[in-house]
């Protein structure tokens, strides 16, 4: 997983960056823009080793337990305006948390941007990340004209460790370019070696799509 800010988001984007807060279908499951009311979801989700390990972030894990899903939902809600669009994973009809799925750094280097993603420990099991991963993608690179943003080149990137993570990035269509040695520094402060794998716009559909 990419790595987290250690402390507070950066300064704001230029306006430039700003991105217009949208929903997105998935099959049965909405990707919808986070809001305060998940903050509840957040903290159970917050409980998971696996979350605070691999997702979570520093400022998040150096936190009392009891601020941690303020401290990783605060500077998300303000992520689209700095060019990061964050979503809630739910199932379509219900509306409630059951992942996070980022597309972070949009257009900070040209046409591209870099995919993060958890699913709660209780929804795990259905393929619910790689699905949400896809659509992402697909939203990501479709053009302004359809309401997308226009990309060509999406990255993630997951500890090898995380054998979960390689399983949803091959599934939705993101190729393994190679290993990062050293890249993930966990909360314990070891290092891990990371796959970097992509997604391009002219990659033909995702095995999940
Ligand atoms: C990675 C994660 C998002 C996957 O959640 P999910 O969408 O419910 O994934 P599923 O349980 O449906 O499994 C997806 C794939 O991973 C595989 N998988 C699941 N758990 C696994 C495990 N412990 N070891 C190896 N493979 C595993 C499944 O077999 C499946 O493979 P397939 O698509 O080839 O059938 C979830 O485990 C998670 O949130 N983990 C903690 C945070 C994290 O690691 N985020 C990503 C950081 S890079």
């Amino acid at each position: 997983m990419t790595a987290e800010p250690i402390s507070a988001p950066a300064a704001p984007a230029p306006a430039s960056r700003a991105l217009t807060p949208r929903s997105l279908l998935a099959g049965d499951l909405m990707l919808r823009p986070l809001a305060q009311g998940d903050e509840p979801a957040v903290a159970e989700a917050l409980r998971d080793p696996g979350i605070l390990r691999w997702a979570a972030g520093r400022a998040v894990t150096e936190a009392p337990e009891g601020e941690r899903a303020r401290r990783w939902l605060e500077p998300r809600l303000a992520g689209w305006a700095a060019g990061n669009a964050w979503f809630a994973v739910t199932q379509a009809e219900q509306g409630v948390l059951l992942g996070a799925l980022s597309v972070r750094e949009v257009n900070r280097l040209p046409d591209q941007a870099v995919v993060t993603y958890w699913v709660a420990p209780s929804a795990r099991g259905r393929g619910i990340a790689a699905k949400a991963l896809d659509a992402a993608a697909r939203w990501a690179f479709a053009g302004a004209a359809d309401g997308g943003l226009g990309l060509h080149r999406i990255t993630l990137d997951h500890a090898l460790l995380n054998t979960a993570s390689c399983a949803v990035a091959a599934r939705a269509g993101f190729g393994t370019e190679g290993t990062m040695r050293d890249y993930y520094v966990d909360t314990t402060g070891l290092r891990h070696d990371s796959h970097l794998h992509a997604r391009l716009a002219t990659d033909g559909p995702a095995p999940v799509g």
